[in-house]
């Protein structure tokens, strides 16, 4: 059981290049509109900072204002509010965190910094009946990290990416393969009906593990792309590409299962959105009786229902951010144990 405030919680999340406001009641989402940046990061094939702060800045009032509609709410029905204030792009951060300040001052509501991570992990839970403890693998364009989820608000670090993020490698082996950003929705359609046997890729670290690595299959793919030319079977290399980093992560969450005896396993952040590693993802958790608990596509990628979620439960919890709120560009999630100590506790 997650306890929730009382009345609508209004959401905001700016911290990359996703405009969102989302309202939530309980965990009942009243509205969820995203206005995405990358028609406009496309032509750089990443996202420029400064550009996505003066985006943000333009879009979030009409975000806000189509949320309200959305919801059938006027800004004084509105009872709390929550903004992702960490981690992120520093200036994109300040945009959501500037409005949500303004807000609160004047509807005299709760204010809660909600962080990023967090709202991805708890994500699951606003259309599932909670089960904890559970195994999170958390697969975003910035992070590849597992986690054993206690309960909400403790989280402890099993294993992550030692190089690049899944997103990332998604990312930049479609910009290899000339398939535009952002790359896992590209690499997802160029690979449909392809051949996923077709290329042998590199799976990073051996097998089993905790940690990834995407370094490796991100130079194969560019390699590839090199030696092989006008030759080159572009949707066979996506669905090779898309299989393997699938299965590597795949493994390693059933592992992380298997560390620590959760019987459940949920997947979220941008990645999760992936319908090769759904697939797989069900296919082995079945196999092995693990239940699986996965957000829909449109809680997976950036939104600011996620974050009104986390902040409906931190206020009911009692918890308040002033004025004096800041933005921070790197925080991580979680306890981090030495990593004897965490193979030792996890092996006892
Ligand atoms: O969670 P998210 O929206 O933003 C971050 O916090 O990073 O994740 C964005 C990442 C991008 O790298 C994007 O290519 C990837 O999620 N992504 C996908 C899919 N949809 C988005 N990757 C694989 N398959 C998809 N269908
Ligand atoms: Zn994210």
């Amino acid at each position: 059981m997650i306890e929730y405030w009382d009345g609508p919680v209004l959401g905001i999340e700016t911290s990359c290049d996703e405009t969102s406001v989302g309202i939530v009641e309980g965990k009942r989402v009243l509205a969820n509109v995203v206005s995405s940046q990358a028609q406009l990061h496309r032509k750089w094939g990443g996202i420029v900072p400064e550009a996505a702060a003066r985006k943000h800045t333009e879009a979030i009032l009409p975000v806000l204002e189509t949320a309200l509609e959305q919801a059938g709410l006027t800004l004084d029905q509105i009872a709390g509010i929550g903004v992702t204030n960490r981690p992120g792009l520093v200036g994109a951060l300040s945009v959501g965190v500037s409005c949500a300040k303004a807000l609160t001052y004047a509807l005299e509501v709760p204010l809660v910094g909600v962080h990023h991570l967090e709202a991805h992990v708890l994500s699951t839970w606003i259309e599932h009946e909670p089960v904890f403890p559970n195994v999170c693998l958390l697969v975003s364009g910035g992070h590849t990290e597992l986690f054993y989820v206690s309960e909400p608000g403790e989280y402890e670090f099993l294993g992550g990416t030692l190089d690049d993020a899944a997103g990332e490698a998604f990312d930049k082996s479609a910009r290899a393969l000339g398939l535009g950003y952002p790359g896992g929705p590209a690499i997802q359609k160029a690979a449909e009906g392809a051949d996923p046997t077709r290329y042998d890729l590199p799976r990073g670290l051996s097998d089993p593990n905790l940690d990834f690595s995407f370094s490796g299959l991100k130079t194969a793919v560019l390699n590839l792309v090199r030696n092989e030319g006008a030759k080159l079977d572009v949707p066979s290399a996506a669905a090779s590409f898309q299989e393997t980093v699938a299965s590597v992560l795949v493994d390693r969450a059933v592992y992380a299962c298997e560390q620590t005896g959760a019987r459940c396993l949920t997947v979220v952040g941008g990645v999760a959105a992936n319908a090769a590693l759904r697939r797989r993802l069900q296919e082995k958790a079945d196999a092995q009786g693990l239940s699986v608990a996965l957000p829909s596509l449109s809680l997976c990628t950036d939104n600011g229902a996620m974050i009104a979620h986390v902040a409906s439960w931190r206020i009911a919890r009692g918890e308040r951010d002033g004025a004096e709120m800041r933005t921070v560009a790197v925080e991580s999630l979680g306890r981090r144990m030495q990593e004897d100590g965490r193979r030792e506790a996890k092996h006892q």
